[in-house]
This record gives C-alpha cells, structure tokens and sequence, in this order.
C-alpha cells in the first residue's frame, strides 16, 4: 500500500509533509521523489532509523515522538502543514532484532522499548503491575478473554522467579495456550505488553488532535494502522474529530465534521502484498481532508 498511501497525501510538489513513522523509510523516499522543493519532517521515536536516513536537505528527521508533533513543526518553522502521514506500530526492523524484544518467535529480553532511552520496558510491568492492572492491559489492549487468570499465572511466576526473557513468560503462561491457537494467543500477550510499554494509545490520541491544529484547510491525514484498537481511534477521529465517534450537531442540526473522508472503508492489502509480507494482512489505510 506504499504508493495507495503516499496518493492519499495529494501531494503538492512544493509543499510541507510529515512522516510521524519514519522506520525504514520507505514513505519518506516516496514523498522526496514526488516533491520538487518543498519540505519533508519526518519523526520516529527509534534512534536506530538513524541507520536508514536518507541524505536530502529537504528532509529532516527527529528523535522524537510523534505525540510532540505540533511543538517540532513550529520549532522547525514548518507550521501549517499540506499533509501527514502516518504508518503506526512496529516496523519489520524492530521485530526482527531479537534483542528488542518484540517477536514471538526468539528467546530474547523483554524490552519492547521502541525509544532506548525510556527506563520503563515490559519487563517492568510483567515483574512490577499489580495483578489487577495486568488484567486490565490483558483485556483492554490484548482484548483477551482469560485477562484475569494470565495476569494471575504471571503474579505466581515471578513470586518464584523474574519474568525477563520471553522463554519466561512462555513458561509462566504456559498452563493457558491451547496448542491450536498458540501463535495468536501469544501476538495478543505482546501486543498488550507492547502498547503499554510505549503508551501508544495516549501517544496516537494526541497525535491526531495536533493533527488537526497542524494541517492547511485541503490538507490530507493519511493513517496506516495495524489493530483494531488503533484502528477505531482514527476511525472515530477522522468521522467526527473525536475519539467516541459522535458526530456534533449545531444549533440548527447542522453536521460539523473537522474532515472529509476521502475512503468511507478503510484501503486494505492485496493478496500479493500480504504474502510478500504477513504483517501487511492486518493493515487499514484510512485518508481524510481537513475541511475548516
Ligand atoms: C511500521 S514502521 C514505519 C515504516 C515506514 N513507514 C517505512 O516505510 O519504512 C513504524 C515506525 O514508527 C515508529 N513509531 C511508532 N510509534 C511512534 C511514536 N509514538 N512516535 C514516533 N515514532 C513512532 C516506530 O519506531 C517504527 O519505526
């Protein structure tokens, strides 16, 4: 969905864009190659994309989270902006480096940090949350039935022994996964472990609403989601500019919607991208308009 998404962005050749994810880059190259002049800010909280930079003085690319967004463009003299683009989550980068601790798939720490220099990893809220508030991540960001039991499970592991690699927590959950449904059991462990860790909810939540104080009238939101939980924020914002999905009537019933939406349904991979690439087979392309 790379050139769908970039599309979406309407670029204006001598225009400002963000990138909020800039990962392994990809977007951004896309946009430089569209631009003539203009200006690309670009953003990823991961200092190790600093290994993907690409060498163009119309790009700058911040350390930082995309929740400070509106604060970075001002500081750069870059506000009002013509479009953002955002790709959330994880990149395949990340997940393949065992020792960031992300993938289910190798015995590594469990860090899931997507800024190094945070103190808090999930090793902390695995070794640390009171069962009660493992619960409540389990079941909110994991959307997991047995919430409950697992966050039990994992407070009579570690009265024995610390949670710190993912063998751990395999082992201290382990009386719970169905043998069938194993893999996906343990994705939705991680994911709630790993949007916690780095408050991504809050993060995106404030993201869209500078989003909205950042861009031109006719300016485009392009967002990529990967989870329902993500994907139902930038739903509700983009129909209504807030996050319940209620749509605000004036005086006389007149709608108000900050946006107009330039997909009602959410842009989806073909066949052949989600076999290139398994993670795209959850993605949801959502773009918007700012209309006033
Ligand atoms: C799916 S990848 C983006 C891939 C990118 N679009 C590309 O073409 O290579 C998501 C990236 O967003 C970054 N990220 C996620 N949440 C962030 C946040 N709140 N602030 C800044 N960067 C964030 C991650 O570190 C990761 O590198």
């Amino acid at each position: 969905m790379l050139s769908e998404s970039v599309d979406g962005l309407n670029i204006r050749p001598g225009g400002i864009y963000v990138d909020v994810t800039f990962g392994g880059g990809g977007h951004s190259e896309e946009i430089l190659k569209r631009l003539k002049g203009g200006r690309l800010i670009a953003f990823d909280q991961d200092e190790d994309v600093q290994a993907n930079r690409i060498d163009d003085e119309r790009l700058i690319l911040l350390n930082n989270n995309f929740r400070y967004l509106k604060n970075f463009l001002k500081y750069h003299q870059a506000l009002p902006v013509d479009g953002i683009i955002a790709d959330l989550g994880v990149s395949s980068h990340q997940f393949d480096v065992a020792e960031r601790g992300f993938s289910t798939r190798f015995d590594a720490g469990l860090d899931m940090r997507m800024n190094k220099k945070q103190n808090f990893s999930a090793a902390v809220i695995l070794n640390e949350y009171k069962a009660q508030q493992l619960a409540a991540i389990f079941r909110q960001y994991g959307e997991l039935a047995n919430a409950a039991l697992l966050a039990n499970k994992i407070v009579a592991y570690r009265e024995q022994k610390q949670i710190l690699t993912t063998a751990d927590l395999k082992e201290a959950v382990s009386s719970l996964i169905d043998r069938r449904n194993e893999e996906k059991f343990l994705a939705r462990v991680f994911q709630a472990l790993r949007i916690e860790t780095n408050s991504e909810l809050d993060a995106l939540k404030e993201f869209l609403m500078q989003s909205l104080m950042v861009l031109k009238v006719s300016g485009r939101l392009v967002v990529i989601s990967y989870h329902s939980l993500e994907d139902r924020l930038v739903k509700n914002f983009m129909r209504a500019g807030n996050f319940d999905g209620d749509i605000e009537k004036d005086f006389f019933g007149n709608v108000s919607t900050p946006f107009e939406l330039i997909n009602r349904k959410p842009i989806t991979p073909g066949e052949k991208e989600i076999l290139e690439n398994k993670r795209a087979r959850s993605a949801k392309l959502r773009i918007a308009e700012k209309v006033q």
